[in-house]
């Protein structure tokens, strides 16, 4: 039988990238999976990849009206949910120098404020059991340039799980963060000027013990793994994926 047959995932940022492959594995274990991002046309272009058990929702994660949308068609299914992969978020470069109090204010507003009130809305729709998994980055243990706030914000949400997953642990819910290495995603290519992508990624590579970067499915395979009985015995922990780009 399917690893997630009878199972309702929600993926946020289930549109692209990292989002978007592990929405494609968890439908193809068997779960009904609910994917969101910002956009109705993009939404949409991700249930069609994805096929069939797939709901999508338009629902930017730093509001919190569209968040609660997004519980009240989850709750309609009436099967509560069992996982959710909180995962939308991204970033852009800005030097210390360059920083401004409205760039690092949207950082934290998407990545930590949209992170935090995603699963807070989610609450009372999880079941005994539920695994939540926050997506992080080694960012947060590195010292990239000009990454300060985003680096902070991947930082935080490392912080929460360990909180969420004390606070949790009387429902049997378990909290987990994935850390991912550089992956070839539109996140990642989006942060080089245009034209100069590839450049991008064959710095970041170069990075990277293991001489490449990650792929989006390397990703989901961890992230399969923290939602499933497989790590029945983990909570308030990470899983780094990342070549050994943080490790070694
Ligand atoms: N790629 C990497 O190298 C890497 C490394 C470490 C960590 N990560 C983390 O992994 C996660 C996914 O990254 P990715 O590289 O796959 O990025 P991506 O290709 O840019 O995809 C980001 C996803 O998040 C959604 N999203 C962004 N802001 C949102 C918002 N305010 N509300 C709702 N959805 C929003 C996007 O949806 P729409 O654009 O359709 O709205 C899209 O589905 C992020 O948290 C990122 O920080 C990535």
């Amino acid at each position: 039988m399917a690893q997630f047959s009878g199972k309702t995932v929600l993926v946020t940022g289930g549109t692209s990238g990292i989002g978007l492959a592990t929405a494609q594995r968890f439908a193809a274990e068997g779960a009904h999976v609910v994917v969101t991002g910002r956009t109705q046309g993009r939404v949409d272009a991700a249930v069609a990849a994805i096929g069939d058990g797939a709901t999508g929702v338009a629902a930017d994660v730093t509001d919190s009206a569209a968040l609660d949308r997004l519980a009240g068609v989850i709750g309609a299914h009436a099967r509560g949910l069992d996982v959710i992969f909180a995962n939308a978020g991204g970033g852009e470069f800005a030097t210390l120098e360059d920083e401004t109090p409205e760039h690092l204010s949207d950082t934290f507003n998407r990545n930590v404020g949209g992170t935090v009130f995603t699963v807070q809305k989610m609450l009372p729709l999880l079941n005994e059991g539920a695994s939540i998994i926050l997506a992080g980055s080694t960012a947060a243990t590195r010292g990239v340039p000009a990454f300060g706030a985003y680096a902070a914000s991947k930082a935080a949400i490392r912080s929460l799980s360990r909180t969420w997953a004390a606070e949790l642990v009387g429902r049997r819910i378990r909290v987990n963060t994935v850390v991912p290495g550089p992956v070839e995603t539109p996140g990642l290519k989006g942060l080089a000027p245009s034209g100069q992508e590839q450049d991008l990624l064959d710095g970041e590579a170069a990075t990277v013990p293991m001489g490449r970067i990650g792929r989006p499915d390397e990703i989901a395979s961890a992230v399969l793994f923290l939602a499933s009985d497989q790590s029945s015995f983990m909570t308030g922990s990470e899983i780094y994926v990342d070549g050994g780009s943080g490790q070694v």
